[in-house]
């Protein structure tokens, strides 16, 4: 069964990833998608972030940046919840290999546009894994001398973290597994689920 179908009559957890093939080859098919997080643990992490953030900065206007692509249904369900003003704005990084793991070697390919030079800036991202990624991107906007830059993250691999650097707001820890829907993709599929779920062999012993 396609997965969209199987989504639609709520299966999705119960049936074999839709049919597609890692950069290195692989198949998909015979992996399956299994719920983490539901739209109901969804709303409540990011209700809660938001009234964090919401007290720390309070009185203050942030400058959200947002990491394209997979932070995007994060950062427009987290601002609907927040009760400071917010200036929005995007970057768009490219590490090296697609597939399931990050190369280590960062490019920025799209910046961001508004000025953040005395601003308080809090970067929304979806995964931290190595910690490559917004180490890169921290250590980038840090040199426009904001007044503050600290990290909002949903989800957080802490066991595969390569270099020191955490998130100042966090949803929740995560395993080492793979993970998609919420925003989060494999190779651009599954970004549009509403729940967040877990990529695992069909013969895995979780199942
Ligand atoms: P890092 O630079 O190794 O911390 O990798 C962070 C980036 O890798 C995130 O922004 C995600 O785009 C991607 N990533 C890490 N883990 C996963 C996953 O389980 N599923 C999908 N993307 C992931
Ligand atoms: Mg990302």
């Amino acid at each position: 069964m396609p997965l969209d179908a199987a989504y639609e009559a709520g299966l999705a957890g119960h049936v074999p990833a839709k049919r597609i093939r890692f950069s290195n080859g692989v198949n998909m098919e015979g992996y399956r998608l299994n719920p983490l997080l539901s739209q109901e643990q969804i709303a409540s992490i990011v209700q809660r972030l938001a009234d964090q953030i919401s007290k720390d900065y309070n009185g203050r206007e942030l400058v959200l940046v947002c990491i394209l692509k997979g932070a995007f249904m994060f950062l427009s369900d987290l601002v609907r919840y927040l009760k400071v003003p917010v200036k929005i704005d995007f970057v768009r990084l490219t590490s090296y290999g697609s597939g399931m793991k990050t190369s280590g070697i960062i490019e920025i390919t799209k910046d961001i546009e508004i000025p953040i030079e005395g601003k308080d800036v809090l970067i929304i991202e979806d995964i931290i894994d190595s910690g490559r990624t917004l180490q890169f991107l921290k250590d980038r906007l840090i040199l426009a001398n904001p007044l503050s830059a600290k990290i909002c993250a949903l989800l957080d691999k802490k066991a595969r973290r390569e270099v020191e650097i955490e998130a100042d707001y966090l949803g929740t820890e995560v395993d080492d597994v793979f993970i998609v829907g919420y925003g989060i993709d494999f190779n651009e599929d599954y970004r549009h689920l509403p729940e967040v779920y877990y990529v695992t062999p069909i013969d895995h012993p979780k199942q």
